[in-house]
């Protein structure tokens, strides 16, 4: 199987983390999520992965030099200055792909263990253009959502339907199964939307099929979704004791402290806190529900909870750093400063005094 992987658009539901890092390469518990995917397809029988990015991204994960797994890994790059949208990049791994079989895509912002066999049976079985993994969310609103009617056809999709307009809950889990006819759908070198152009036209033409699955499913795409990914993932590492326990640690399990990391005295980590590599924290700091990314800093008497504290970023002593906020990379938070709830600070820039109006530091 070859599967195509979306990585390329702007992850702008992720800013200020995202201005320095595309969405795929933000570590869960200590992993990009890119190295995730890759360890997935690889267990499903995928043999070739290309990935479809901007130049932008292709130097980061390059950059990262990622296991491959034995996956043969290729790029399509969209055009300079011109995102091509979910349809465009893969009408442009046309050449790549080839027309011999059908082929997985995948969103590369999405964490899942769908089995893609299964998927391919079903599109194999139904002898549809495209069979979308669904799975069931409660509020569907903000995703693409299919009505289903016999033999799991997709009589309508509809993207982000307004509330109360959602005929199902059954919802793009952002994977599917196209096979190379879908081609002829998308224009070349232009911008198109998977979502809005081409699926409801396959509905229409009654060849668009649904796969239902139940496995994991998470959408790293806002921060309380990134945060929430990697809740699940460190409760699922300990649950199957695949998480180190540190003895000279104060740790509220589960947490994940990756190398080099260094921890002053009373400090208490966790529950739900993960330490990149070369993170060094001070005496007596409370740290839970976050995220620190590699070589931050923080101070003594600083409480950490519910945020997310970027690559380099410099947190000083006595720091409130309170729910939803998001110091982004290189970042300098000052000695003294209470951060208000869902505060956000832009890459190396500096916090100097109390914030307590709702902004953003640019
Ligand atoms: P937001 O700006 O926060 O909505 O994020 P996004 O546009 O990066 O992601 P979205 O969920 O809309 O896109 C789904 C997947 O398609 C993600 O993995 C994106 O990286 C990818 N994607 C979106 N736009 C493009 C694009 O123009 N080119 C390429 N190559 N991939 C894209």
């Amino acid at each position: 199987m070859k599967t195509v992987v979306l990585a390329g658009g702007f992850a702008t539901r992720l800013r200020p983390l995202s201005c320095s890092r595309p969405k795929t390469l933000f570590p869960i518990v200590n992993k990009p999520l890119l190295q995730w995917i890759f360890e997935e397809l690889a267990v499903n029988d995928v043999k070739e992965v290309i990935l479809a990015v901007n130049t932008l991204t292709q130097f980061h994960i390059r950059q990262q030099k990622l296991p491959k797994y034995g996956l043969k890994i290729k790029y399509a790059i969209d055009p300079p200055k011109m995102p091509l949208g979910t349809a465009g990049p893969i009408k442009n791994t046309e050449k790549i792909v080839g027309h011999d079989e059908p082929f997985v895509v995948l969103n590369g912002d999405i964490l899942t263990s769908i089995n893609y066999k299964q998927l391919m049976d079903t599109h194999i079985k139904t002898k549809a253009l495209a069979t979308i993994a669904l799975c069931e969310v409660d509020d569907p609103c903000r995703y693409g959502v299919a009505e289903l009617e016999k033999g799991n056809r997709i009589k309508s999709f509809i993207e982000k339907p307004a509330k109360g307009q959602a005929p199902t809950n059954f919802i793009n889990a952002g994977a599917y199964i196209l096979s190379p006819k879908v081609f002829d759908y998308i224009p070349r070198g232009k911008q198109c939307s998977i979502e809005r152009e081409v699926f409801p036209l396959l509905a229409k033409e009654q060849k668009l099929f649904g796969h239902m699955f139940n496995g994991l499913w998470m959408d790293i795409g806002k921060p309380e979704e990134y945060l929430l990914t990697n809740k699940i993932i460190l409760d699922r590492l300990i649950s199957a004791n695949k998480i180190k326990i540190f003895k000279n640690v104060k740790a509220e399990m589960p947490v994940a402290i990756d190398r080099h990391v260094g921890i002053g005295k009373k400090t208490v980590v966790g529950p739900y806190a993960v330490l990149g590599k070369n993170v060094v924290i001070g005496d007596n700091v409370q740290i839970c529900n976050s995220v620190v990314f590699p070589d931050a800093k923080i101070g003594d008497n600083t409480t950490v909870s519910g945020a997310i504290i970027g690559e380099g970023a410099i947190v000083g002593k006595n720091v409130q750093v309170n729910n939803g906020c998001i110091i982004a990379d290189q970042a300098k938070i000052g000695d003294n400063v209470n951060l208000i709830e869902d505060f956000a600070v832009c890459p190396a820039k500096e916090v100097s005094e109390t914030i307590l109006k709702r902004n953003i530091i640019c």
